[in-house]
């Protein structure tokens, strides 16, 4: 497995594959890598065959946390990650550093953003208006880095997946993003790096995610039609139930466009975000 640290390698060694006519299967992350990244890992493989290349990217993006977010502590640990994606047949991993991917970020040295104007803009984009402009930023740049064939992305961040398939058909990257289904633990929380944070009882709290989702379904399947002000207003009550869960949203909505619905059926996307403790949470599902 290839360790690549800067952009002028991973470049030539993206450009010498592809002279080849050697397929690149490309996983962005941000490291700390559980099961749930490993899983795109597979799916990537699957995509271009024992003959083709699988890069992973591992870089903690500072332009998708906003000043008050969680940078500084996000989990790191390289050596681990390294060690798991040679198990996993990884053929490159790529970490670049921040003063090479943007210039140190000073303004003058750094100053071109990619900005998705229509799906980025509810749900995470209401809590945290830049960050969607930080993913497709860093993505974008990644793509020109690693040029792959096709790159895989986690259901389990549903709006970023529709933000990136936006962006890749609005700027035609030419290149197929696959989506792979969501890695659970056992009792249904959704596999995430940020879980770390959940000590003591904060990790049983934190079922709650998959908890309401399946409530949703089970109305859903029973009622056939609800209305989503009334299911908002009764999930909510049930999320706060824990003592140290707040909702910041719960929408139901197309998937393909992610407008909300005033009634929720079968086929409706929903998705939530709680804070358990201090940890911000995330998960979606279709109903
Ligand atoms: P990160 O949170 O590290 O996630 C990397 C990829 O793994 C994303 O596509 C994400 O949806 C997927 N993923 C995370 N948890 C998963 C799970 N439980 N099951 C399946 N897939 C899962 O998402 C990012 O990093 C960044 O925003 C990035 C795209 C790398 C840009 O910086």
């Amino acid at each position: 497995m290839q360790i690549v640290c800067s952009i002028a390698a991973m470049q030539r060694l993206a450009k010498k594959w592809r002279r080849a006519g050697t397929r690149i299967g490309f996983v962005p992350t941000m490291g700390y890598l559980h099961a749930g990244h490993l899983s795109l890992v597979k799916s990537a493989r699957k995509a271009v065959g024992n003959n083709g290349k699988v890069v992973v990217s591992i870089y903690v993006n500072p332009t998708q946390f906003a000043p008050t977010e969680d940078l500084a502590n996000y989990p790191r640990d390289l050596q681990r990650d390294l060690k798991l994606c040679r198990e996993a047949g990884v053929d490159a991993v790529f970490t670049p550093k921040d003063a090479e991917m943007y210039a140190g970020r000073a303004a003058a040295n750094y100053s071109t953003y990619v900005v998705e104007e229509n799906l980025s803009f509810p749900m995470e984009g209401i809590t945290r208006p830049t960050h969607f402009r930080g993913v497709t930023t860093v993505v974008a740049k990644l793509f020109n880095l690693v040029l792959p064939d096709v790159s895989i992305f986690g259901q389990k961040d549903f709006q970023q997946t529709a933000v990136i398939k936006r962006m890749v058909a609005d700027l035609n990257f030419p290149l197929k993003i696959i989506i792979a289904p969501t890695l659970r633990e056992t009792d249904g929380l959704a596999m995430s790096s940020r879980n770390k944070y959940l000590v003591g009882d904060l990790r049983h709290q934190a079922t709650v995610l998959w908890s309401s989702i399946q409530t949703a379904q089970a109305i859903v399947k029973k009622m056939k039609s609800v209305s989503a002000a009334k299911l908002k207003a009764d999930l909510k009550k049930f999320i706060e139930s824990e003592p140290d869960a707040r909702l910041d949203y719960i929408e139901f909505f197309e998937p393909d466009t992610l407008s909300p619905v005033s009634k929720v059926s079968s086929g409706a996307q929903m998705a939530l975000a709680v804070s358990i403790g201090k940890t911000r949470l995330i998960d979606n599902a279709q109903l």
